[in-house]
């Protein structure tokens, strides 16, 4: 694939939430596209549909109105089961409240995308790139600890080595730095940084973090809807 190709496609995406017979509007009609190795940030205040529009990119629900395409798949299309191994194979989703799971280590928790996928066969080959990716985010000394026992800052970096596990193309992360210190927060941003430029995946970041918004080559501002930079 070349690196210029767009990886994701908004096609008047529209998102419509009833309350008995009144109806809101969160996302009326937005269209955009984000080429294949970009880092774009989305800004917009609470409330504004930014989680809602991360779940429906990803595929994770469904738009009212229009479509979406990832790496030129127009993911509707796909059947339940082809959608959730296109999921896993081509997408990490680092979720605003980390969504780990808590019967299982963190280190447990970060090879499980790759054991439910088969992408490595065996837990002997998941670990050690799981350990790795933990070490990356600075929890070498956490490996064996419950998510009950990491404080929200440590969890929030076990579900970014999660999303990191199979090597997605594509990286949807709703407020990655939203429990991180300042030290953390830039490290994680340059992480982010390093994903999309050395290693071209495309990275689209929901963030109220300037450092992280920083880093990115575009900023996309839901209300506002035009791009800036
Ligand atoms: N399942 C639902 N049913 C009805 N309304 C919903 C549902 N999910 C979200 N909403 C509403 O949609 C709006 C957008 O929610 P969303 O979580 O996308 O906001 P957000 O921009 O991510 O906010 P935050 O910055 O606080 O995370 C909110 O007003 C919320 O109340
Ligand atoms: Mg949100």
């Amino acid at each position: 694939m070349s690196e210029s190709e767009t990886s994701i496609e908004a096609l008047a995406v529209s998102k419509v939430y009833w309350d008995g017979d009144r109806s809101l509007e969160i996302l009326k009609g937005i269209s955009f596209s984000v080429k294949t190795g970009e880092g774009v940030a989305v800004l917009g205040p609470s409330g504004s549909g930014k989680t809602t529009l991360l779940n429906i990119l990803s595929g994770l629900d469904k738009p009212s109105a229009g479509a979406v395409k990832l790496q030129g798949i127009r993911i509707s299309d796909l059947s339940e089961k082809a959608k959730a191994d296109f999921r896993n194979q081509t997408i990490g989703f680092i979720f605003q409240f980390y969504h780990l799971l808590s019967e299982f280590t963190a280190l447990e928790n970060v090879m499980l995308p790759a054991l439910i996928g088969k992408k490595m066969g065996s837990n002997l080959e998941a670990r050690p790139k799981a350990e790795a990716l933990l070490v990356r985010v600075g929890l070498k000394e956490r490996l064996r600890h419950y998510p009950s026992e990491l404080s929200g800052g440590e969890q929030q970096r076990v579900a970014i080595a999660r999303a990191l596990m199979n090597d997605p193309r594509i990286l949807f992360c709703d407020e990655p730095t939203g429990n991180l210190d300042v030290r953390m927060s830039l490290e994680i941003a340059e992480l982010l940084r390093s994903l999309f430029e050395s290693e071209k995946k495309t990275v689209l970041v929901v963030t109220h973090d300037e450092r992280v918004a920083r880093i990115t080559s575009r900023v996309w501002n839901i209300v506002e809807r035009d791009w800036q930079r």
